[in-house]
């Protein structure tokens, strides 16, 4: 029997490992994951004139205006991928007002994951983040160094993974977040996300194969 695919946001401060785990629950679950932060550095890679706005804010540790962004994330979420295998919200929404689009349109998850981390182990986490260019993988150096010479001679450090930079990352996080989280109250699940990655996906996946499983018993009901 088809189970209607599972729509699942994720959320936390910079570096609390949502990417990090939406990769563990793409490969399990097969979702599309959809980075608000990622559609928009493929803006600026892009060399666009909305690519060079969203730069400049994000140089402050600032959201990105509405106009940018919600246009982005609505464009990629109605398409036919995301219709058939579920969606995995990363970073998205941020602010009241991007929340109240998607309601507007009806979207709703069926889960929304909070990772909780410390401040100390957040800055640890951005300042140690490289990224492969050619594959697109997530390491840190001292929590997953890369497995090779050659991969480590060709990474990449993000613009904003400053110490600087992402205090002010975190303070943008703290405006937005009570205000989005009293959206989404009835669906919320904290997650310790301090722990190892493969002990946080265990937590996660356990909430999901549960919620899996609650769906086909509702509809096989109805
Ligand atoms: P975005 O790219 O979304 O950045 P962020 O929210 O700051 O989150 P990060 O990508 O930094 O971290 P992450 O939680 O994915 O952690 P990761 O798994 O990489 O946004 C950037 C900017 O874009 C924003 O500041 C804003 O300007 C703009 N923007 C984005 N969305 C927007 C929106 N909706 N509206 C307006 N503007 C928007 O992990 C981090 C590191 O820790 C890695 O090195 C990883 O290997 C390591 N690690 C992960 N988990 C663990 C673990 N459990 N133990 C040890 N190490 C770990």
């Amino acid at each position: 029997m088809e189970v209607e695919p599972l729509k699942i946001m994720i959320s936390g401060a910079p570096a609390s490992g949502k990417g990090t785990q939406c990769e563990f629950i793409k490969s399990k679950y097969g979702l599309v994951h959809i980075a608000a932060g990622d559609l928009l550095r493929a803006e600026i890679a892009s060399g666009s004139e909305n690519g060079k706005r969203a730069k400049e804010y994000m140089e402050k540790g600032e959201l990105v205006p509405d106009e940018i962004v919600v246009m982005m994330v609505k464009h990629r979420l109605i398409e036919m991928d995301v219709q058939e295998n579920g969606w995995l919200l990363d970073g998205y929404p941020r602010s009241v007002s991007q929340a109240t689009a998607l309601e507007e349109l009806h979207i709703r998850p069926d889960l929304f994951i909070l990772l909780d981390v410390s401040e100390e182990i957040l800055v640890e986490r951005v300042v140690g983040r490289r990224l492969d260019p050619v594959t697109g993988k997530i390491y840190h150096l001292k929590y997953s160094p890369p497995q090779n010479e050659e991969i480590a001679a060709r990474l990449t450090q993000r613009f904003d993974d400053t110490e600087e930079k992402v205090k002010l990352r975190l303070v943008t996080y703290h405006k937005n977040l009570e205000s989005v989280l009293s959206i989404y109250n009835d669906v919320i699940v904290e997650v310790d996300g301090n722990l190892p990655k493969e002990e946080v996906f265990e937590r996660i996946d356990s909430i999901l194969s549960s919620l899996r499983q609650k769906k086909l018993k509702t509809e096989s009901i109805s």
